[in-house]
């Protein structure tokens, strides 16, 4: 197989092969480490189109790899930005590829040293991602895990619940600068569209957010680490009302609040670890939930 390639930026007409040499990688990876991935990739393609499509539009940097024979894919790297945020959000190289220095091409155009107050990627463990994370400045802080369970009825919430529109971005914005540091500006048009957009309030003031969709649930915040029990239960409730034979939660192992709950209702961790990165420690992560599935924070 030729190992020359040829680099160039990604359009949004690249997003469903980007995707299938994702799910090749991860597909691979997880059999090398005899886990069998049991993703059906066209279902779950059309979970994410949606999402993808977005950070087709909105990425910081999207370079892909060709192999010029034949002018496939053979490798897909993006970051984005939300101002001093700098995070890889997708990084693959297409298995037969691997481990010959292109992941270190790519890597070099989409997460370039220096750039980004704070550099953050979610990891795989895949041992050459992890080599490459490392070279570029980020450091393993946390485990993350998806949580999973089919959702039961819940206690009703202690905590007003309001089902938020567009104008109230400005509070989620505010939520999620005090528990992450940096609002995803970019992101919240696609979330109110794509998720119903919750406030949680005590007293009349917002003390948390959460995105919830039959496709994927998330970002949460909290302002106090307790108060993601009375979220979590809400979530619950809603997806069991949904109808959803499965719910997954993206969670920092860190937010120990959250994971001893969603353990006490039967949750599971489903799949392998991630790993959080970052060039340095920031924000705070025991009150927080990634949004999943688990791509971005
Ligand atoms: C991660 C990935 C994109 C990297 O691309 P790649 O072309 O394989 O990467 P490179 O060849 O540039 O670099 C691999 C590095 O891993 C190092 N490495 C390999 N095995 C290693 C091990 N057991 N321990 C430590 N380092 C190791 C190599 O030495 C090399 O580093 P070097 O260039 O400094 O010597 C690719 O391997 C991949 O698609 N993996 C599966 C999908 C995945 O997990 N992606 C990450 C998503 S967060």
């Amino acid at each position: 197989m030729s190992k020359d390639f040829r680099l160039r930026r990604g359009t949004p007409a690249d997003s469903r092969a980007a995707f299938e040499l994702s799910i090749a990688a991860v597909g691979d990876l997880m059999t090398r480490q005899n886990h069998p991935m049991k993703i059906d990739a066209e279902s779950f393609w059309k979970v994410l189109e949606s999402y993808l499509s977005h950070l087709a539009v909105h990425a910081a940097e999207w370079w892909l790899a060709e192999d010029p024979s034949d002018r496939s894919l053979v490798g897909h790297a993006r970051s984005l930005e939300r101002g001093g945020l700098f995070e890889l959000s997708e990084f693959f190289v297409r298995p037969g590829f691997q481990a010959s220095g292109l992941g270190k091409q790519l890597i070099d155009r989409v997460f370039p040293k220096g750039r980004g107050e704070v550099r953050v990627i979610i990891a795989t463990n895949d041992v050459r991602a992890l080599a490459r994370y490392y070279a570029a400045g980020t450091v393993a802080r946390f485990p993350m895990a998806t949580l999973s369970a089919a959702p039961k009825p819940a206690p009703s919430c202690e905590l007003e619940v309001v089902a938020a529109n567009p104008s109230d971005v400005a509070v989620f914005a505010e939520l999620e600068r005090a528990v992450v540091g940096y609002p995803r500006d970019a992101d919240y048009p696609w979330l109110f569209r794509e998720r119903e957009a919750l406030l949680y309030r005590r007293h009349g003031r917002a003390v948390g957010s959460a995105f919830f969709s039959k496709t994927g649930l998330g970002p949460v915040t909290s302002l106090e680490p307790a108060d993601q029990r009375a979220i979590l239960l809400d979530l619950e409730n809603r997806a069991h009302a949904a109808g959803l034979e499965e719910m997954s939660l993206s969670v920092p192992m860190v937010n120990d609040v959250a994971v001893a709950h969603l353990f006490g209702r039967g949750f599971k961790i489903d799949g392998p670890l991630q790993f959080f990165m970052s060039n340095r420690a920031f924000g705070h992560f025991d009150r927080f939930l990634a949004f999943a599935p688990a791509i971005v924070l």
